[in-house]
């Protein structure tokens, strides 16, 4: 069981940890401003354009969060930190502190977000909501991989939705890692299915386009949610924090 700890202000990034913190994206109005007051011109018109509500205050907390923390890490102003975008959208940070060697990815879904920061690993990160109204089955076949499918097939029945989902985060946090997005190719990549068996990255079909060795680590973020850690190399230890408005 993931235990989140109390987040700390005196918290230093180290290549010898990976840091995660959850945040509650129900929060108060109030709570929701603490957040908002930190985000770049740019975001906050990004955010009054979202028309709902709920996808809006999600992206407030997660990338409020984001600042707020790197600018803990940096001892800068959270609302000055400008970030830059990879090729195909991965944030990072840019400006000053392009070359500072931090790392972070964030990821939100109902009621939810995780970040995650390092120094010098790539990472990717997904949560998600165990869902019910999917066609799961359905999807599992237009988007796994044929290894995966005959995995995820030969599965008792009981487990097809939380191993489903299990292994969406695991696809898509791997898709976050290397900085594609969806649009590297869900099918390009093979991983461990089995929700209850360790995940890992099988075999991949990249054709040397991306580098590295990824470790996959799966985190609890609640009952009712999965999600994936994956980060550039091994011989680190995952640090779990739980973070509030205003701390
Ligand atoms: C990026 C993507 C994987 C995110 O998946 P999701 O489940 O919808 O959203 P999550 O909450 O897990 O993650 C969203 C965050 O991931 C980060 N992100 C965006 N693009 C990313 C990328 N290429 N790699 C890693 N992280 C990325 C951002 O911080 C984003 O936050 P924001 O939406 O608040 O700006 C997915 O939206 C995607 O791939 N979209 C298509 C992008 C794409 O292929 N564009 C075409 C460019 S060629």
């Amino acid at each position: 069981m993931t235990h989140w700890k109390p987040s700390r202000d005196d918290l230093q990034l180290s290549a010898d940890y990976v840091d995660v913190w959850r945040v509650s994206t129900s929060l108060k109005d109030k709570d929701v401003a603490k957040f908002d007051s930190v985000l770049s011109p740019d975001q906050r018109t990004r955010a009054q354009r979202m028309r709902v509500a709920e996808k809006r205050q999600q992206y407030i907390i997660a990338q409020g969060l984001t600042r707020i923390l790197l600018g803990k890490v940096l001892d800068a102003d959270p609302k000055a930190l400008r970030f830059d975008r990879g090729p195909k959208g991965k944030p990072y940070l840019g400006g000053s502190f392009a070359n500072a060697g931090i790392q972070f990815n964030m990821t939100h879904t109902s009621h939810l977000a995780l970040v995650a920061m390092t120094l010098n690993r790539e990472l990717g990160i997904d949560v998600e909501r165990i869902r019910e109204n999917l066609q799961w089955q359905r999807l599992a076949q237009r988007y796994f991989s044929p290894l995966e499918y005959r995995s995820y097939s030969s599965l008792p029945k009981g487990v097809g939705l939380r191993a489903f989902f299990t292994c969406w985060t695991r696809k898509e946090a791997v898709l976050k890692a290397i900085g594609t997005g969806l649009g590297g190719g869900l099918g390009s990549f093979d991983v461990s299915v089995d929700p209850d068996a360790p995940p890992a990255l099988l075999g991949t079909r990249w054709n040397g386009r991306f580098h590295g060795d990824w470790t996959l680590n799966q985190l609890e973020p609640g009952a009712g949610y999965v999600a994936t850690l994956v980060t550039e190399r091994d011989g680190f230890e995952v640090r779990c924090w739980e973070a509030k408005p205003g701390d």
